[in-house]
């Protein structure tokens, strides 16, 4: 029994050192979720890397929508995830069709964003992020998505 579990802290520590090396040096990268989505659609920078637990994140998020022009009808979100059980989204408006507002007016095709969310407090070990472009009142309306693991 003794025996039994030095190996399994000999094997965890073996395995820590092995993804430690790699971890803290690894960038996050995000990937084109699907081929389902017309339109390309990138997080060319996210700021910390890795994420903080409870503190401010930015991300840049950029994508070509040449041939399917975001209007008013579109959010950009966020969402961290852990299968179902874990999730929590943050959604932003990309472009408005009043030109009051301080956002660009639709519709929008080439576009480059900052979006600044909180991260959430209890952010889990690992965990998806998901940036997407969508339509919320249809919601199998998708123009671009792209996702990344951590952890
Ligand atoms: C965006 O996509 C259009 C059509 O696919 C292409 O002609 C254009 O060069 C692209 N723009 C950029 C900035 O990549
Ligand atoms: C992710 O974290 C959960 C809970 O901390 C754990 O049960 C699971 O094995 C982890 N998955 C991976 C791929 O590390």
């Amino acid at each position: 029994m003794k025996q039994n579990l030095t190996f399994a802290v000999i094997l965890l520590a073996m395995l820590f050192m092995i993804n430690a090396i790699p971890l803290h040096k690894r960038k996050t990268e995000f990937l084109k979720c699907s081929d389902l989505f017309p339109a390309p659609l990138d997080v060319t920078a996210m700021t910390p890397d890795p994420i903080q637990a409870g503190k401010p994140v930015t991300f840049t998020i950029s994508g070509n929508f040449t041939e399917h022009p975001i209007t008013s009808d579109y959010h950009q979100d966020i969402t961290f995830s852990q299968g179902f059980p874990y999730a929590a989204e943050f959604s932003q408006d990309i472009c408005s069709d009043s030109s009051s507002r301080n956002i660009p007016k639709c519709p929008v095709t080439d576009y480059n964003k900052k979006m600044i969310i909180q991260a959430p407090a209890d952010l889990p070990d690992n965990y998806t992020i998901t940036v997407y472009v969508w339509n919320e009142n249809d919601g199998s309306d998708w123009l671009g998505c792209t996702q990344a693991s951590v952890g």
